[in-house]
């Protein structure tokens, strides 16, 4: 790896072909499959995303139904737009402490499966973005009792010491290598199970969704990390295990900020089954900070950047090669971070000391930045008059946010972050959502799908059928 040039070949003799695997790229995807120990493994070039869309419209066809988590990462949209799936929703309900998804509950799923039985697939995020992990087992079992395809999209999980949602008995998994191991961007693998999904489809697919000549520099790469795990995974990920406990008792001395952890939630009836050791969620719920605030700090006084931070709270993406250092690091700038918040509530000093800069709560900082639907019942519960394929093709316009009460959205309007679709194209746009996405406006949060006029595009004219299936 040490001189990329000289390793940028392409499909030359004895090197092999991604697309039709039977030398040393078809010996790499074993070693991998050997690791994480699915029925079959694929190398992926294009990140998760391309994995995602060849499991999806590998286990359901053009026109057919599937169920999908809410909260599911764009690339399940767009693989369902593309198919044009008819797409049930299973909605998490919220962890209130921390303003985040919950994990998904195997009898919510059964229950929708029972009243969408046309479902072909069940597809779910575990861990989520923020770290949540769901009983994976428990829904396969569910969802493999009504016989469906099982699809968990573990791109935040590829570290969960190879045993996650391929032991649990999901039929597809797929993996950001270069989200949380050393490997390069871009890289990923898709596993297969048991004999539910056709793999001749798959391989199709994944034909279609990745480029031609994919780039060794990157195969090489998971290659490369492939062996690094095989050598001192295990080592490694006792190392990791070992600084998040040390991480979890240093903080759990802090008085204003909280690290989020599965033996501190005090709500009952959730879902989740753990807490990823990959993602530090720091909430700064009643310190008078935004989470927006406390990257800025970090970042600035601490040169430590945050994956993502939101009005309630900032997460911190830990991975295999964080260094004992680094989790220290992290401890202490929140550790000191807490003390000068914990000083100015006691007035000790002008807030102006306490946090240098343009650090006051723009919003109070305590407004949710994430809208988890409007179901409790585990239900989406938004009106879907087309697929997201007729929306997407039929005919729009733009109309400012006042004009839109009633119409049919044709574009996705995602809050960011945690970019759950407030409302997907093809849904009915209501009074109440529409005050909703006026009021995140105001409050200065990103919504995509809303102009920089402040308009949305909604159908003009339904185009009514697709194509015949
Ligand atoms: C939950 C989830 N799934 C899938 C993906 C896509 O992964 P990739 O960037 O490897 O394509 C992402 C990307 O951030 C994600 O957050």
């Amino acid at each position: 790896m040490a001189d990329f040039f000289s390793i940028d070949i392409t499909e030359i003799e004895g090197f092999d072909n991604l697309h039709h695997a039977e030398g040393i790229l078809q010996a790499a995807q074993e070693r991998a499959n050997r690791l994480y120990g699915a029925d079959e493994t694929f190398f992926l070039v294009n990140g998760s995303t391309g994995g995602i869309l060849a499991a999806v419209m590998t286990a359901a066809k053009p026109g057919e139904e599937i169920l999908i988590a809410r909260n599911c990462h764009r690339s399940v949209y767009h693989a369902a737009l593309m198919q044009d799936l008819k797409v049930h929703y299973y909605q998490p309900k919220r962890i209130r402490e921390y303003d985040i998804c919950d994990g998904v509950s195997a009898e919510e799923i059964g229950r929708l499966l029972d009243k969408y039985p046309e479902s072909k697939a069940v597809v779910v995020s575990s861990p989520t973005y923020e770290g949540i992990l769901s009983d994976v087992a428990g829904i396969a079992a569910v969802v493999h009792e009504c016989g469906k395809i099982l699809i968990v999209d573990e791109a935040h999980g590829a570290h969960l010491s190879y045993g996650g949602a391929i032991a649990a008995g999901a039929d597809l998994v797929i993996h950001s290598l270069h989200k949380t191991l050393p490997s390069l961007t871009q890289t990923a693998l898709l596993h297969v199970n048991g004999d539910r999904v056709d793999r001749d489809r798959l391989r199709s697919y994944l034909v279609m969704v990745q480029s031609s000549s994919p780039s060794y520099i990157l195969m090489a790469g998971m290659d490369a990390c492939i062996r690094y795990l095989e050598q001192e995974g295990q080592e490694r990920f006792a190392f990791f295990r070992e600084q998040w406990k040390v991480f979890l008792q240093k903080t759990a001395h802090l008085r204003n900020l909280r690290v989020g952890k599965m033996t501190d939630l005090s709500e009952s009836g959730l879902a989740l089954t753990d807490w990823d050791m990959g993602k530090i969620l720091i909430s700064v719920k009643d310190t008078g900070m935004t989470g927006k605030q406390l990257a800025d700090v970090l970042r600035e006084d601490y040169h430590i950047e945050l994956e993502m931070a939101t009005a309630t709270y900032g997460l911190a993406l830990m991975t295999l090669m964080d260094t004992a250092e680094g989790w220290q690091r992290l401890a202490d700038a929140l550790l000191q971070i807490d003390d000068r918040i914990e000083k100015e509530r006691r007035g000790s000093k002008a807030a102006e000391d306490v946090l240098p800069g343009e650090r006051k709560p723009a919003n109070g900082g305590q407004q949710d930045s994430q809208t988890n639907g409007k179901a409790e019942d585990g239900e989406w519960q938004q009106e879907a008059v087309l697929t997201l394929a007729q929306a997407f093709h039929s005919e729009s316009e733009e109309v400012s946010l006042h004009e839109a009460a009633g119409r049919i959205s044709a574009d996705f309007i995602n809050l960011y972050p945690p970019g759950i679709p407030l409302a997907a194209p093809g849904e009915k746009l209501t009074q109440e959502l529409l005050d909703e996405i006026e009021g995140c406006l105001k409050k200065g949060f990103t919504v995509h799908g809303v102009s920089s006029a402040g308009g949305i595009r909604v159908i003009v004219e339904i185009r009514e059928k697709m194509w015949h299936y």
